[in-house]
């Protein structure tokens, strides 16, 4: 396995070089499977969609790119340290809150069958033609539905409700919309993805398009995929949100972020979860 700094990957010529030798070294692990409690199969492994353009040979979970002992975390729900999340999520889920005097479960309520599949096509187009990300909806049903103060996005309260509900899409593929009302969202989130940002001059396609597989200080490169959100990481000792984690990685680049929860950091969503379109929803996942 090579190993490639950041300070490599900086000049451009290096780029080129990563993304050659990058291919020879591009392997995430070979036959591990991801099956939950010895029972439940995740599909870690899938086609790319056709949108991709053979941009990537095939999709590969970030799963398959950690650790044994950080991939054994996630195949056993009392190990894996997102699961207290999912249960403070289905506490909240049952606690009446705000003016109006109701909880999710009193309009929703068996979460098991009303937000089945929720997770596998978020973000999408609301009946307003908004693009809207899961927090925008929890937050809608909070203050329209409920009365109640919207929870901050980056919030515990959010990211226990975000996990509690993705948990209920566990093991079904991604399958975000990118056509129709969706499709000038999902330009505008491509164009961003080939985007170079900040002193680096880097954009998320050259790490996870072109260098997936590399090594870049300790980590093992991945796809940069999102089936696996919320994601407990073992560096914060806590979950990490989608647009969190964009924020990072834009700021490895030593650019400025978008804000989370910002209009840019939803279109670069739904593109991004577009090139998992396939992948299981991993519900909760564990990540260094
Ligand atoms: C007063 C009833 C009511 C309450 C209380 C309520 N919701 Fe909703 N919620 C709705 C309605 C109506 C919709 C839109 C129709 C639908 O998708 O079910 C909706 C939609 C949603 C959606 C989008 C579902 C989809 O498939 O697009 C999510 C997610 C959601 N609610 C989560 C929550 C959460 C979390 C809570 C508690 C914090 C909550 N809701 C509280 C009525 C409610
Ligand atoms: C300098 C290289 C670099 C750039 C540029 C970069 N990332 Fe990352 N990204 C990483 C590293 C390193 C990780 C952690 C290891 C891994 O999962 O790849 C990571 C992880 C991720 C993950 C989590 C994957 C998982 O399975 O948990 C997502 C999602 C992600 N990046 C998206 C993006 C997006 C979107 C952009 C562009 C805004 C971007 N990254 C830009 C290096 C980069």
């Amino acid at each position: 396995m090579k190993t490639f700094t950041l300070s490599k990957l900086m000049a451009s010529a290096a780029i080129c070089a990563v993304a050659l030798t990058g291919a020879a070294y591009a392997d995430p692990h070979p036959d591990a499977e991801l099956i939950i409690e010895g029972e439940l199969k995740l599909n870690v492994r899938a086609e790319a969609p056709a949108h991709l353009d053979g941009a990537l040979p095939e999709l590969y979970s970030g799963w398959l790119f950690r650790t044994d002992e950080t991939r054994e975390l996630q195949m056993d729900d009392f190990e894996n340290p997102a699961m207290i999340a999912v249960e403070d999520g289905a506490d909240l889920w049952e606690t009446a809150d705000g003016a109006a005097g109701q909880s999710c479960a009193d309009c929703h309520g068996d979460a098991s069958e009303s937000m089945k599949g929720v997770r596998a096509s978020m973000p999408k187009v609301n009946e307003n033609g908004d693009l809207w990300s899961m927090e925008d909806y929890v937050n809608n049903c909070r203050t329209t539905r409920m009365e109640a103060e919207p929870y901050g996005w980056n919030s515990g309260d959010m990211r226990n409700m975000t996990s509690f509900i993705s948990m209920q899409s566990r093991g079904m593929p991604v399958n975000v919309a990118i056509d129709g009302e969706a499709a000038p969202f999902w330009e505008k989130g491509k164009e961003m993805y080939y985007t170079r940002f900040g002193q680096l001059e880097l954009s998320c396609a050259n790490c996870h398009e072109d260098s997936w597989g590399m090594m870049i200080r300790a980590d093992h490169l991945s796809q940069g995929q999102t089936n696996g959100f919320p994601t407990y990481r073992l560096k914060n000792a806590g979950m990490v949100s989608i647009h969190n984690r964009f924020r990072g990685c834009i700021r490895d680049t030593r650019a400025e972020s978008f804000a989370i929860g910002s209009q840019e950091f939803r279109e670069l969503e739904l593109y991004v979860a577009s090139r998992g379109n396939g992948l299981a929803v991993e519900g909760v996942a564990v990540r260094q």
